[in-house]
């Protein structure tokens, strides 16, 4: 014998068509009202700049004691980058920059782009210490460049861009000079922090501090 459901009415087409309707418009309304909780909770997963912090990492007494060293000839300064990215406990990483001797004055002069808005498409003092310190990261694809000593001049091996000792772009596919990062004393202790910036971009553009 047939299950009494069977025998249910399905009604009028004039019926099934409006509880189709009504079927469709509560599934949709739950669609709306989820994408709405779930921006909000997606968007709280993504750290900003901000929120991942500005981290300094203090040089050793043999890591100043390299960076002194510097002079109009780079050099390269080895040190333990303090790392936060916002979703992993802090982690040190070996690192490296390139330290310079010279003043801000030095490199206000070489680099007139970086001051053309009263300086303020840095956001920190360079030449701090009497040192400007530059990112490794070559400012056209993100390889790291050297100092050749015969030539006198930073050459990125990946696409052939090349730069003063104080990061004025030469040659090569690279849409600006070498970018700076700071340097600071810290109750004695010179510190410093690292800048990820964008590549590939004639201006300054910050992704992450520290
Ligand atoms: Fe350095 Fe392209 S990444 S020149």
């Amino acid at each position: 014998m047939p299950h009494a459901e069977s025998y249910a009415d399905p009604g009028t087409p004039e019926e099934q068509s409006r509880r189709t309707f009504m079927v469709n418009a509560v599934m949709a309304l739950g669609g709306v009202i989820g994408l709405g909780l779930a921006v909000p909770l997606i968007t709280s997963l993504v750290p900003s700049p901000e929120a991942v912090g500005n981290e300094w990492s203090p040089l050793t007494a043999d890591e100043w004691a390299g960076l002194q060293k510097a002079t109009d000839k780079p050099i390269k300064v080895t040190f333990s980058l303090h790392e936060v990215d916002g979703y992993l406990p802090p982690a040190d990483t070996d690192q490296f920059v390139w330290a310079v001797k010279a003043t801000e004055a030095d490199f206000k002069a070489k680099r007139p782009e970086l001051f053309a808005s009263g300086g303020d498409k840095l956001p920190y003092p360079v030449g701090y210490m009497g040192f400007t310190i530059f990112s490794p990261i070559c400012p056209h694809l993100g390889c790291r460049y050297s100092w050749v000593d015969a030539q006198s001049k930073f050459i990125c091996p990946c696409h052939g861009s090349e730069y003063t000792n104080l990061g004025e772009h030469l040659a090569g596919p690279a849409p600006r000079g070498l970018d700076p990062l700071p340097l600071r004393d810290m109750n004695g202790k010179a510190e410093l922090t690292w800048i990820e910036y964008k590549q590939n971009t004639p201006d300054l553009v910050v992704l992450r501090i520290g």
